[in-house]
């Protein structure tokens, strides 16, 4: 399993303690950058990860800024990714579970790093229910192929 990591600035210490978190489980990262604490843009690097995981490179991605949210709305562009911005482990489950999240979105200036470590451990340990719930993906998937061209 490798996962694709990325951040802008305002996720980038996030970043490194997320790599260095999996890193120790074992787990193989790819670090789509970015690489300091520069101001930078944040849809590159949720462009960045997301195709990584619809190209079948990394299995899953991690994302992250300062709230988690612009770099979601970036990678959620690229068709095939389901990116969901998490702040409680409940959801992180959920994500999993019942949407099939295969990029979760953290925010550094949301939550503490010792959550977000939490949150990503249920996360990768969550899989997809399958059910009732593969219609609903299922119909995600519609809706992008009803708007892409
Ligand atoms: C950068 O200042 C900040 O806007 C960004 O990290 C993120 O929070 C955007 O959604």
């Amino acid at each position: 399993m490798k996962i694709a990591l990325g951040s802008d600035h305002g996720g980038y210490n996030l970043k490194n303690a997320i790599k260095k978190h999996l890193e120790e489980k074992g787990i193989e990262c790819e670090d789509f950058g970015t690489n300091s604490s520069e101001s930078v843009d944040y849809p590159e690097f949720g462009m960045k990860v997301a195709e990584a995981v619809v190209s079948g490179k990394c299995e899953k991605g991690i994302v992250c800024c300062g709230t988690g949210i612009g770099i979601s709305i970036s990678a959620n562009k690229v068709p095939g990714v389901r990116c969901a911005v998490v702040s409680d482990t409940f959801s992180a489950a959920m994500s999993r579970e019942h949407n099939n999240a295969n990029v979760l979105a953290l925010g550094e200036r949301v939550i503490g790093v010792g959550l977000a470590l939490k949150i990503v451990d249920v996360w990768f340990n969550t899989e997809f229910a399958g059910g009732r719930h593969e219609r609903r993906v299922d119909k995600i998937t519609d809706i992008e192929k009803k708007y892409s061209k």
